[in-house]
C-alpha cells in the first residue's frame, strides 16, 4: 500500500521537514514518505554523492529539496544546515534526527574513542540538531522525531556503546516533551527493527547470519524503509496532535523475542 492510498498528498505542503541522514537508508525512506505528502525537504549528511543522488530521488516527487554537507558533530554546520533549509521554505515544522553510526564490538575491544565515536554521532548528533532547529520549531509549534533502535531497550551482543547511545536519545526526548509542552513543541521516537537494504542490517547481519535475524521477528519478514516514514508521517501529522513523550516501536514484534547474545 503507497502512503498516499490513505493520506492526502499535500498533508505536509507549508510545513517543510529536515532529516538528518536524509541521504540513505531508513532515513532516505522517511524524506521519501514526507515528499510523497507534499512536503518540502531539507536533508544533510557527509557524502555530496549521496545527497545529489537522494537530492534527485527526492526531487521526482515535485516539491523543494535542500541539501547540505554536514557532520551531525559539528554544531555549525548543522545550524548552517537548517538556516539554509528555512531560507528556501520557511521555518521547518518537523525535525526528524536519525544519522547514526554503528560497528560491531566487543565491549572489551571498544577503545574510548570508538565508544564516543558512536555517543558523539547518534546522541550528541541528535542534540546539536535539536538545538539548532529549536528556534524554527518553536515559530512553527513543530515536532520532533527521534529515530532510536531496539539497542536502547534490548541487551544485543557487540551492540553496548549503540544501545547506551540509542537509551540516551530515548532519554533526551521524555525530557524534551516534558520542556518543551508548553511551547506546543511534541518530541516522540521511533525505534525501528530490523529494516532490509540498510547500511544498518548489513553490519548486523555480519555477526549472526540474516537468517538468525529473521527468525527474531514474529510477522516473519523484514520492514521496509516506508513503513518506518509512514509512522514518522503519523507521528508528524495532525492525527497524531496529543501524542509526545512516545516511543513507538516498528519492528514486526521483534523486541519480544529476547536478547541476541
Ligand atoms: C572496534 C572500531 C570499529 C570496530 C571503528 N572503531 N570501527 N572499534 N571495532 N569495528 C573505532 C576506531 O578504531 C576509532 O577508535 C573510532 O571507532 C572512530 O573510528 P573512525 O573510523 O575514525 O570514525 P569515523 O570515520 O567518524 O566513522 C564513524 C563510524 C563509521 C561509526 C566508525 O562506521 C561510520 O561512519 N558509520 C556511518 C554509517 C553507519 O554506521 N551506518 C549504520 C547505522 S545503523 P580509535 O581508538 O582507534 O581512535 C544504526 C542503527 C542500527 O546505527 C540498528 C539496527 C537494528
Amino acid at each position: 500500500m503507497k502512503i498516499t492510498d490513505l493520506f492526502p498528498s499535500d498533508l505536509f505542503a507549508g510545513r517543510p521537514v529536515f532529516v538528518t541522514g536524509g541521504g540513505s537508508g531508513i532515513n532516505l525512506g522517511i524524506a521519501r514518505t514526507f515528499a510523497a505528502l507534499g512536503a518540502d525537504v531539507g536533508i544533510c549528511g557527509r557524502r555530496t554523492e549521496v545527497l545529489a543522488a537522494a537530492a534527485e530521488e527526492l526531487g521526482a516527487f515535485g516539491h523543494g529539496v535542500h541539501t547540505a554537507v554536514a557532520d551531525v558533530r559539528d554544531p555549525e554546520a548543522l545550524q548552517a544546515a537548517l538556516d539554509g533549509t528555512a531560507e528556501k521554505f520557511g521555518p521547518i515544522a518537523t525535525l526528524v534526527c536519525g544519522a547514526a553510526g554503528n560497528f560491531i564490538a566487543r565491549a572489551e575491544n571498544l577503545s574510548p574513542n570508538g565508544f564516543r565515536t558512536v555517543v558523539d554521532i547518534d546522541l550528541m548528533g541528535t542534540f546539536n540538531a535539536t538545538r539548532a532547529a529549536f528556534a524554527q520549531l518553536k515559530q512553527t509549534r513543530g515536532s520532533l522525531l527521534y529515530i532510536s533502535a531496539s539497542q536502547a531497550d534490548q541487551a544485543f551482543a557487540f551492540q553496548a556503546h549503540v544501545g547506551a547511545a540509542k537509551a540516551g536519545i530515548d532519554a533526551l526526548m521524555r525530557n524534551l516533551a516534558l520542556e518543551w509542552g508548553s511551547y506546543g513543541i511534541r518530541c516522540n521516537a521511533i525505534a525501528p527493527g530490523p529494516i532490509e537494504g540498510t547500511e544498518g542490517m548489513k553490519r548486523l547481519g555480519e555477526v549472526a547470519g540474516e537468517d538468525a535475524w529473521l527468525s527474531m521477528v514474529p510477522l516473519g519478514r523484514y520492514g521496509r524503509t516506508e513503513e518506518v516514514g509512514a509512522m514518522a508521517a503519523f507521528l508528524a501529522s495532525p492525527l497524531a496532535e496529543y501524542v509526545t513523550g512516545a516511543r513507538i516501536t516498528v519492528d514486526g514484534g521483534q523486541n519480544l523475542t529476547g536478547s541476541t547474545a
